[in-house]
Parts: structure tokens; C-alpha cells; sequence
């Protein structure tokens, strides 16, 4: 049994009002449902990141290459490398000198990865590390090659205000000045936008907050009934904060390993925070964890941006 896991979840539940971590979404199921939600309609996020690179690759190398002649491509949370992949047959066009270090968690994923670009991109030197970030980056060695961090997706919205700070600070300390940091930041725009995003026709977004608690049976013995919590979605426009909630339909007793927790009739558990961004709140990021904004890189309808950063 995972112990962190079982501490993280029993916190959680303890705590008033009760939360659970959005990190462990992530087994199996989860990884598979995510997928699902990137092809979404409503899941505009993965499309329009990908069209921000689809569109400015060129301009995006420049930046890269701005000063340097070769960098490292340094990729936080890889997945199925479904953007990145532009990218990097855009970089072998163009015989740019880079290699690629995909870092992942998961060692499931990195072999997927891995041998798909080996089978798709046969040139490309790939070297993926399968550790968490700040591990993989001191296994990293520190020659004078700029390195360009990838963190795409809106991953970071993940982050309250807080943590986003502390990681972005901890990642500053390990960068050499003239590396580069490329962050995917999610957009405000119309709220009904941003809402059904997190509330599609299909319900994929549902089982994919719902799956929390089957992990939670599989792995740590617990007898949560999934057909009493529904799935509840909101976007706060003024903070620009989505907050994702598994809402008990009925008071009842769920027992996981030797502890019972109690729900009331419709208490919730929070499982998830997706920050949105204007620009003056990615501006304000950078400068608070001591980086300057060189570029910002949009789609078409201004729905994402990747953020290039540089130590200031
Ligand atoms: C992978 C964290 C960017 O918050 O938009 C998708 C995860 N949650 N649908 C997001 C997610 C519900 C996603 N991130």
C-alpha cells in the first residue's frame, strides 16, 4: 500500500471542509480518462496549446536559439507529447541542435513516449527521466548549455497562488541565467467557456473526478459508494479560479482502512483547483518568483498563452 497516498487521502477527508489532493487523479483509469477529456469539444485547452505552437514555431525557435546556438529541451509532466511533438519535427526540420529530456513520474508513460519518438522521429536524441522534476533536474548535468524548461497545459493552475510561487521560486534557484522557462497558462474569457470545460455532455470530466474514489477503494480499502457523490463544477470569474467538488448526495458512513468518515447530506470534498490567468496575473507570477516575461505566444482566439521566462 502507498503510505503517502493513505496519509494524503485521510488528511483530506479529516480535514473541514474535507479535500483531496488532484494529483493522485492520475492511475490507470485516470491517465486513460484524461486522454478522453483532451479530445473533448468542450475541453479547448490541449487544442488551442497545440495551435499556439502550430503557429509560432518559428518564432518560438528564434526565442530559443536567441543568444545560443543548441539548448535542452527540458519537459515537466511529458504525457503523450501530443504539442510538444510540433515542436520537435519543427526543430529537426530545421536541423536545430537540441535534445530532448522528457521528465515524467511515471515510468509507463516515459516508455510510451519514448517509443513512440524512436519509431516517429528516429533522429531526435531523447533522453527521458523518470523521476519527480526537481530530482530529475539535478541528475541533469550542469554544463553551459541553455536549458528551455517546458511546463505546458496549464499544469501550474493546478497550483494555488502559494505553491505556484514556491515552485516557481524552487525552479529559479536551479536555473542558470540566460535558461529559459515556457509555461502554459489557461486564459480568462467567457465563464460559460471555462465552466463547460469542466462540465461536459459526456460525463467524461465526471468519471475522471468520480475515478478518485474507485483509486481510493482499489488501492487503500475503502468501501466509498460511487452513485452517491455527483459531480460539481464551479468557475468563480472575480478570482478566476475553477474549483472541481465531489458532493455527497445523502448523509452516510464510508469506511477506508480502520478509520470511519462521516459525510453529512450534501457535504462536499474538494478535489481539484484550475486556475485562470489574465496577462498583468502572469506578469505578476513572474516577477514575484524572479523572472521576467520575454515573449507571450497566443492562439488565434486568445484562449491560452505560452509564457516564455527568463531569470531577471
Ligand atoms: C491537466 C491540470 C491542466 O485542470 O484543466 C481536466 C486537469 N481536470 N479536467 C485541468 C483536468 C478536469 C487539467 N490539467
Amino acid at each position: 500500500m502507498n503510505q503517502q497516498f493513505a496519509k494524503d487521502v485521510l488528511n483530506g477527508l479529516n480535514a473541514d471542509p474535507k479535500t483531496l489532493p488532484s494529483k493522485y487523479f492520475y492511475d490507470k483509469k485516470g491517465d486513460s480518462l484524461f486522454q478522453e477529456i483532451m479530445a473533448l469539444e468542450e475541453y479547448y485547452l490541449t487544442r488551442s496549446e497545440y495551435e499556439v505552437f502550430k503557429t509560432n514555431k518559428g518564432a518560438l525557435t528564434k526565442t530559443f536559439l536567441s543568444d545560443v546556438e543548441k539548448f535542452r529541451l527540458i519537459e515537466f509532466g511529458a504525457g503523450d507529447g501530443y504539442k510538444t511533438k510540433v515542436l520537435l519535427n519543427h526543430f529537426l526540420q530545421e536541423n536545430v541542435e537540441f535534445e530532448y529530456l522528457p521528465i515524467d513520474i511515471s515510468g509507463n508513460v516515459l516508455n510510451q513516449l519514448e517509443s513512440d519518438l524512436k519509431r516517429e522521429l528516429p533522429d531526435l536524441k531523447v533522453r527521458p527521466i523518470q523521476d519527480d522534476y526537481f530530482h530529475a533536474l539535478e541528475k541533469i548535468e550542469n554544463g553551459s548549455t541553455r536549458s528551455v524548461v517546458l511546463f505546458l497545459g496549464s499544469n501550474i493552475g493546478n497550483f494555488r497562488h502559494n505553491k505556484a510561487i514556491e515552485f516557481l521560486t524552487e525552479l529559479h534557484a536551479r536555473l542558470k541565467p540566460n535558461d529559459l522557462l515556457l509555461i502554459g497558462f489557461d486564459l480568462k474569457k467567457d465563464p460559460k467557456t471555462i465552466l463547460n470545460a469542466y462540465n461536459d455532455d459526456k460525463g467524461v470530466t465526471r468519471a475522471f473526478n468520480i475515478n478518485l474514489l474507485h483509486r481510493i477503494n482499489n488501492e487503500l480499502d475503502a468501501n466509498f459508494d460511487t452513485s452517491k457523490f455527483v459531480h460539481y463544477p464551479v468557475y468563480n470569474p472575480l478570482t478566476g479560479t475553477t474549483k472541481s467538488f465531489l458532493v455527497s448526495t445523502t448523509a452516510q458512513t464510508v469506511e477506508i482502512m480502520d478509520a470511519a468518515i462521516n459525510f453529512d447530506a450534501w457535504e462536499a470534498i474538494h478535489t481539484e483547483v484550475s486556475q485562470k490567468y489574465s496577462l498583468k496575473d502572469i506578469k505578476r507570477l513572474a516577477e514575484e518568483s524572479q523572472f521576467s516575461v520575454v515573449r507571450n505566444f497566443f492562439d488565434t482566439r486568445n484562449y491560452f498563452v505560452d509564457s516564455v521566462w527568463q531569470k531577471s
